[in-house]
């Protein structure tokens, strides 16, 4: 496993792109934030951002935001921020949350690499993580974002107890979480299922299915997950 640590993680990062549904995004504004403008509300989601206290969740990777959309609509007591960071994608699902029923979320184009500029110390009740890209070919193992850089950063934005949940269709990626999960202390892992709905039918993480989800489901795959649940003391 590559230790190099990705400069997407570093304080200077700065983002570059040319991409014309960057502007495209200001016309929902009111919920959504790119770039580096979610990290000037670090700390300040629920006080600032929902002015309510409520649970805090992050949702990595939304794609089309199928997982995003239904829990959002079925948890209206929670706080929940989504972020992906392709483009097009995010216009496609800023478009349907613009007719969500509720006003319990926030949407970001930004990268999942950055989630210690965009949630403050123990900010965070929970992170959804489901379907990432796995990055197949050896030499772009390196470029998955499941290692233990994140999970230390993981650890920083969780609060103590917080929950970290996983979903992969991808055999490889799957067992590279668990040598990470087993090489560190800062979580306890409290389920894992290599064939979740076969083994967990009435685990919540089977409780639905996302976009992706759905797919590979069709295609005969076993769904692998994790749950893992910090050990930060309170
Ligand atoms: C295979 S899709 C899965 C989407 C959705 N979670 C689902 O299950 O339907 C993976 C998504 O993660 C996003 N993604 C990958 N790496 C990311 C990162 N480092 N930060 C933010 N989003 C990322 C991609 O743009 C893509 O939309």
């Amino acid at each position: 496993m590559d230790k190099k640590v990705d400069k997407t993680f570093t304080e200077d990062f700065e983002y570059t792109h040319k991409n014309p549904y960057h502007d495209k995004l200001s016309e929902y504004e009111g919920f959504v934030l790119r770039d580096h403008e979610a990290e000037a509300n670090r700390g300040k989601w629920n006080s600032e951002v929902f002015k309510r206290d409520a649970e805090l969740a992050l949702e990595i990777g939304s794609g089309y935001g199928h997982f995003m959309l239904e829990f959002s609509e079925n948890n209206p007591e929670i706080n929940y921020v989504g972020l992906d960071y392709r483009f097009k994608r995010s216009y496609a699902l800023a478009k349907k949350l613009s007719r969500h029923p509720h006003q319990n979320f926030r949407y970001l184009r930004a990268k999942g690499e950055r989630v210690e500029y965009m949630f403050d110390d123990s900010e965070l009740d929970k992170i959804f993580y489901f379907f990432p890209d796995p990055w197949p070919k050896a030499r772009h193992n390196k470029k998955r974002l499941f290692q233990k850089p994140f999970l230390e950063r993981a650890y920083k934005v969780l609060k103590p107890g917080g929950y970290f949940f996983i979903k992969t269709d991808h055999d490889g990626y799957g067992e590279w979480m668990k040598e990470v999960i087993e090489n560190q202390d800062l979580f306890t892992l409290e389920f894992s299922s290599t064939d979740l709905w076969n083994e967990a039918p009435e685990h919540f993480l089977a409780s639905f299915k996302t976009k992706f989800e759905k797919i590979f489901l069709g295609q005969g795959v076993n769904i692998k997950a994790f749950v893992l649940r910090s050990n930060k003391p309170s």
